[in-house]
Parts: C-alpha cells; structure tokens; sequence
C-alpha cells in the first residue's frame, strides 16, 4: 500500500521538539525526511537527558523515527553548494533555528525561492512578528505567554505548566498542517509559500477557550461553572480553575480508593446533565433527582463543590477502574488519572500501534509513541530514528555526488 505523502521529499533543519515532531508526522505519513545535523554534535537532543552512555537519548529517539541523517555544514562553501542542489530537488524546507539563523546561513527567503520557486520554506518560531519575534523560546516559555500558565493550577497557588508538550509539540502540529495544506495549494499555483508556525500562536489557539472566558467575565463579572462562584472573588483575568471542566458540563478530579498512598488513585467526573438521573441513582443519592435544588444544571451550579464531595464518598469506596466501569455502565462520562507506568503497560495502545516498540542498533528496545493520527489508506510503520550521518552517503548518491565527490566534501569538512 502506498504513503499518502510519497514522493515530497523535505529537508529537515529541526532540532530539540517543535520541529522535529512535525518532521516525524510528515515522514509517517511517507515523505522522505533528511535530516540535516551539523558533523560531530547533531541535533543537540542526541546527548540530552541520557539514559545509556553513548547512545542516543530517548528524547531525540522518540522524535526521529522515519528520518534519514545527513551531516553538512552549510556555513561551509561547499556545504552551502550541497544545499542549494537539494533545495533544487526537494519540496519543503523544515527549520526551528532561532530567528534569523537561516537568513545568517544565506539562505533567505528570497534566494531559496530563486532556487527553487516550487518549495515550500515552513517555519517554528517563539512568537511572530512584533516585539518580540527575536526572542529564542523554549517550551515552558510558550505556555507562559500563550495563556496556558496563568489559567493553569489552583486558584490560591501560582501560574502552572503543563505535563503536554504544547508549546514543541502543539506547535510542530500546527506547522504540519500548514505545510500539507502550502503542498495541496501548489497543486493549483504551482508556487512555493512560507509557513509559520509561532509557538505563542499555537500555544493560544489551544487555549481559544480561556480567551473566549476572558470576554464572558469582562460582561457578566462571574462564570458560575468555575470554583471561584460562589465562593471567591473574580478579578479582571480569567483565573485559574484548578480542575474544573473547560466547557458547559461541570467535572472535577475526585479521590478513588488507595489515594493516600496512590498518586494516581484519581478519577475525572463529569456531572453530564443528560445522565444526572443516573448520577444519583450510581450515588445513592436518588431524592436529587427532583429536589429543586440539584434536578437542573443551574440550580447546581452553586453547589457543585457539596455535590462533588458527596460523589466523592462514593468514589473513594472503589477503585479508578471499578468506577469506571460502573460509570460507563450509565454513559457517565468519566476518565480514571492513568500513570505514565499504566499507559505503558496498555496493550490496547500497542494493539493500535500509538505505543510502538522499537529495535535501535546502540540502545537496544525501547518504547515510542507512533502516529496518533491514523489514515485508512496510509498505514504507519515506525522505524527507529538514524543515527548522526548514517545516510550522508546514500543521500548525497541520489543528489548525484560521486564517491569521490562525497570523498572530496569530508575531506575540507563540509560534510
Ligand atoms: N551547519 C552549520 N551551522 C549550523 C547547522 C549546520 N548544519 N545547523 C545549525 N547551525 C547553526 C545555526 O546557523 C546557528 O548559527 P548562528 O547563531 O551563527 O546563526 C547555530 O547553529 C545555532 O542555532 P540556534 O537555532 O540558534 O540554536 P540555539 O541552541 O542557540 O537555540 C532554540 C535553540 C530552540 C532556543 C532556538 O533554535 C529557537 O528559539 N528556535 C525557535 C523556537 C523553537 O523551535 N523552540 C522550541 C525548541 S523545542
């Protein structure tokens, strides 16, 4: 079976996450990847957060795979040469440097697009153009300044991040669709165009949400779903709402049975209007069903806190997966807080192939996160990421270098 995106060949200038997240989709789905690494470091990922000495880390591991390894040191004359011949050959130019590395490298804009009017030039960067689009940004970064930071965590405590890699991986997600959607544009122009994908964007674009409470709180004064009504005051920002639901049905993390020695022992409820019934029948709590005060999502808007401590009593006399299963019993939407170890260990996600188990030469088995994004035509096999310059040679043959050619590069250190 063919790969949806077969034949695009993208030269992959991306390092640490951002960049090369969407560099491993857009191989998954079949594009031939190059991944460009200067000689002797690489992707500075390679060594970071080692767990085998000498191997590559899991952190460059797991964000590799599909790729082939090219070194090329493109401030080299002759390395830059090598790279004009393949911006001729490719369709899209992948980059995360910091800004303005490229255009320093010589190869803005305009000169690859001389090169080669077809490709397409996609960009991560922190933020886009404006004050601070020359700031370097890391992940952490990202969510402080797209919105995510202050409308995480609890409401007496301070701004938090988040465990999900929204700024790198978000970011490399949003970048990716802009890059097939430039490749479905071309189809019709015939033209190459530039992406750009700035994390603080994509870090805001998942936090549309809070953006939308921001305007309700400037009209109304209070959001009766968040924790702080009745109880607390509201400011003139949209406050953190420790583990309140971020939409119309009220939810909170609720204690299971073992949570005083379980960090995990923890389950998302949601009080789903259309199944309160149920809700107080699995509760014992069946007088709530008419009772004025709990029969209409409104009349217990102020009283969620009671309602969640009561569902809680009941929660705590089960495990997470014993509630759940009850739960869904009643179409009670509800998610048992899984440990990383339980993920893991999960063979329904090895069956689907979003947890993979891959072969490396130097470190031996390990565990990736495949394609989350499954296509019916265009299956996902992961293969394990290159190692520094495993395919210089083989790639720079099919740029139609000879080995004496390849030879001559190594020898002045281009490659
Ligand atoms: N040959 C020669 N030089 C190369 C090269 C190659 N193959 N690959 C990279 N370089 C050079 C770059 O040209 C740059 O040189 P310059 O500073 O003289 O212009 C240098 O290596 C360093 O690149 P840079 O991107 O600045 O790395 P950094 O370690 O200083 O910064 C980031 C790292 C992530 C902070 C920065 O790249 C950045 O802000 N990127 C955009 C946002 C982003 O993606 N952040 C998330 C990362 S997960």
């Amino acid at each position: 079976m063919g790969k949806a995106l077969e034949g695009v060949r993208i030269l992959d200038f991306t390092h640490v996450q951002s960049g090369p997240t969407c560099t491993q989709l857009l191989a998954w789905f079949g594009a031939d990847v190059i991944k460009i690494e200067r000689a002797g470091h690489g992707d500075v990922t390679r060594d970071q957060l080692r767990d085998i000495p000498d191997a590559d880390s899991l952190y460059f591991t797991m964000l590799n795979s599909n790729k082939r390894s090219i070194t090329l040191d493109t401030k080299h004359p002759e390395g830059k040469a090598v790279l004009e011949r393949m911006i001729r050959d490719c369709d899209v130019l992948v980059e995360n440097f910091a800004p303005g590395a490229l255009d320093r490298m010589g190869f803005t804009w305009e000169h690859i697009h001389s090169l080669n009017p077809r490709m397409i030039v996609a960009s991560v960067k922190g933020f886009g153009p404006g004050p601070y689009q020359d700031c370097k940004v890391y992940e952490n970064v990202a969510q402080c300044v797209g919105g995510a930071a202050s409308t995480t965590g609890f409401d007496d405590g301070p701004p938090m991040v988040t465990g999900a890699q929204i700024g790198d991986s978000g970011t490399g997600l949003h970048l990716a669709l802009g890059i097939v959607t430039a490749l479905y544009q071309r189809t019709m122009t015939g033209q190459g165009q530039r992406v750009l994908a700035a994390m603080q964007d994509g870090v805001l674009n998942l936090c549309r949400v809070k953006l939308r409470d921001q305007q309700r709180l400037e009209r109304a004064r209070v959001m009766e779903e968040y924790p702080q009504f009745p109880n607390g005051q509201f400011g003139d920002a949209v406050p953190r709402a420790g583990n309140a639901s971020g939409g119309g049905q009220p939810g909170w993390i609720l204690k299971c049975q073992g949570w005083e020695t379980d960090p995990n022992a923890y389950i998302y409820f949601i009080t789903q209007a259309p199944v309160w019934g149920s809700i107080c029948k699995v509760i014992g709590k069946p007088e709530w069903v008419e009772h004025p005060d709990y029969a209409t999502p409104r009349a217990r808007l102020p009283r969620l806190r009671e309602i969640f401590d009561t569902v809680e009593q009941w929660t705590m006399t089960k495990s997470k997966f014993e509630v759940m299963g009850i739960l869904n019993e009643y179409d009670i939407p509800c998610g048992p807080i899984l440990s990383m170890k339980e993920i893991a260990e999960d063979m329904s996600l090895r069956e689907t192939g979003t947890i993979v188990e891959v072969d490396h030469p130097k470190r031996g088995k390990y565990l990736t996160v495949g394609n989350p994004i499954k296509l019916s035509d265009s299956p996902t096999h992961v293969e394990r990421s290159p190692l520094l310059g495993e395919h210089t040679d083989d790639v720079l043959g099919e740029f139609g270098y000879s080995p004496q050619q390849i030879a001559a590069l190594r020898e002045v250190g281009a490659v």
